[in-house]
């Protein structure tokens, strides 16, 4: 088998750079050491596509990176439009946010067909393409479009939210139609998968029977394939972090204080004015906790020309200056807050060096930053994992202290608690989730995928099926898409 992971974002970054977002840095360990090849943006677009020059493919590992310049007439239509101001406000639960037009949502469709063109570079008879989160929804149906007949699996990093919330965006019929021309679609969670099942249920009237659906496009299976960290590695790298510039100047900062770490995208799902309202009210209730805590926020900037992420940014700017205004002193900051990105391995270090991680999205996927907090502890000392119930990570990570992140009372009682609580508790906490994270590695995720996909592949298509065959096939297996 020949692996294409197909991403808008790729990691060219090594441990000692910055990266955006957890895709990215769940996908590079794994590109790396299975010798997969990487496709995804260059961030750069032109109006002038050469056939030839608009991929280019360096080394990755054992695998490879190909990046591609984007049409530049429909890049901001797909990324600041459709992918990031219609999709992702709705697969994050937030309708009101989704603003949509029919030329953002064409300039989306362009993408995703340009982009299944310039796949077509790396096909072969082996090839197994893998497509990754809400940016590329109808990619495997514009391969098939193309008689690719080889697997084709869809992962979304993303929740996907209840019925009436995607149904907010106009073309919600045609993205799910689009969607099962993949032989395997996976998410994040359970839930996931039912919301899922349901809307097929109410918009097609077509049935989930045990994680397999059929549709006119064919045979696809559903399933949950929560995503995980190479946790032994991301442990090693925050222990010898400790003696990074940057950790140590932290360390040596605090001078016995203690620290509560965030570390987010500068987005509305992160729930970040709540949790910085949590620590303002943790001060009013506790006013013992001042000098004696702060919380480290790295807010590192997101689709920047968005309007609802500009405001936020506006509104945290706002929010952070009038917490450290009235509880601050001048020889203590209670929101350190910092608007720039670090390399895992630093953050390794920061995670490791703060007593409380708080992690409190008011939707996410999965979070990673949840799970290398929990790596990142010094096992004989670990620090406490204050965890919103609205993050997959929630799921597997039981012994977090949970909260409910609109709660910003309850927020601040659990952080409260979190400061005080014993060692014996907090070993034994870490230690079930540790046990969580090892059972469910990033390579356990990409080996289960992979082949989940193979199978559901294998299961609908006999291997030497010609593209015509294929289509009749597909056209034969039924009419259940009304
Ligand atoms: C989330 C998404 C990813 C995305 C990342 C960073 O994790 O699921 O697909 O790459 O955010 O966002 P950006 O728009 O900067 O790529």
């Amino acid at each position: 088998m020949d692996l294409v992971v197909v991403s808008n974002r790729v990691a060219r970054a090594k441990a000692n750079e910055p990266m955006t977002g957890g895709l990215a840095a769940a996908l590079l360990p794994i590109v790396e050491k299975s010798g997969a090849i990487w496709v995804g943006s260059s961030g750069k677009v032109s109006s002038t596509l050469n056939k030839d020059s608009f991929i280019e493919v360096e080394p990755l590992g054992k695998g490879a990176l190909a990046l591609m310049d984007l049409p530049a007439a429909h890049y901001g239509g797909y990324y600041e439009g459709f992918a990031n101001s219609a999709l992702w406000p709705a697969v994050h639960s937030r309708p009101d946010l989704i603003r949509v037009s029919q030329g953002d949502y064409q300039s989306y469709r362009e993408v995703n067909a340009f982009v299944a063109r310039a796949l077509m570079r790396f096909h072969k008879l082996t090839t197994t393409f893998w497509v990754q989160d809400y940016h590329f929804l109808p990619l495997g149906a514009e391969l098939r479009k193309l008689d690719v007949t080889n697997p084709l699996g869809f992962f979304l990093h993303t929740p996907w939210p209840a019925r009436m919330v995607i149904a907010g965006v106009p073309h919600h019929r045609e993205l799910v139609e689009a969607m099962l021309s993949y032989d395997l679609i996976g998410f994040q969670t359970e839930e996931d998968c039912e919301n899922f099942a349901r809307y097929l249920k109410m918009d097609f009237g077509l049935e989930v029977n045990d994680g397999v659906v059929m549709s006119r496009a064919g045979i696809t299976r559903v399933a949950a394939f929560p995503i995980g960290i190479d946790v032994e590695s991301f442990a090693a790298m925050a222990q010898r972090a400790v003696t990074n510039p940057s950790v140590s100047r932290l360390r040596k900062s605090l001078g016995g204080e203690r620290l509560a770490i965030g570390v987010d995208r500068v987005d509305y799902s992160k729930g970040l004015v709540n949790r910085i309202s949590a620590f303002d009210r943790l001060f009013e209730m506790e006013p013992s906790l001042k000098r004696s805590v702060s919380l480290l926020q790295i807010a590192t900037p997101s689709r920047g020309s968005i309007e609802a992420y500009g405001h936020l940014q506006d509104e945290l700017a706002k929010q952070v200056t009038d917490v450290n205004g009235r509880h601050g002193e001048v020889d203590w900051t209670p929101i350190r807050y910092i608007s720039k990105g670090y390399s895992q391995a630093v953050l390794g270090g920061f995670y490791r060096t703060a007593q409380v991680g708080v992690v409190t999205p008011l939707q996410d996927g999965m979070n990673l930053v949840a799970k290398e907090y929990v790596a990142a502890q010094n096992p004989a000392d670990p620090g406490v994992l204050v965890l919103s119930k609205f993050a997959g990570a929630a799921n597997e990570l039981e012994t977090a202290l949970l909260v409910n992140p609109h709660d910003i009372d309850g927020m601040a009682r659990t952080i409260a608690m979190a400061l005080t609580m014993p060692v014996p508790e907090r070993r034994m906490r870490w230690e079930k989730m540790m046990t969580k994270l090892r059972a469910g590695t990033i390579h356990r995720w990409f080996a289960d995928f992979v082949e989940a996909l193979e199978e559901a592949h294998a299961a609908t298509r006999p291997p030497d099926l010609t593209a015509s065959a294929a289509r009749s096939l597909r056209t034969a297996s039924g009419a259940f898409l009304h």
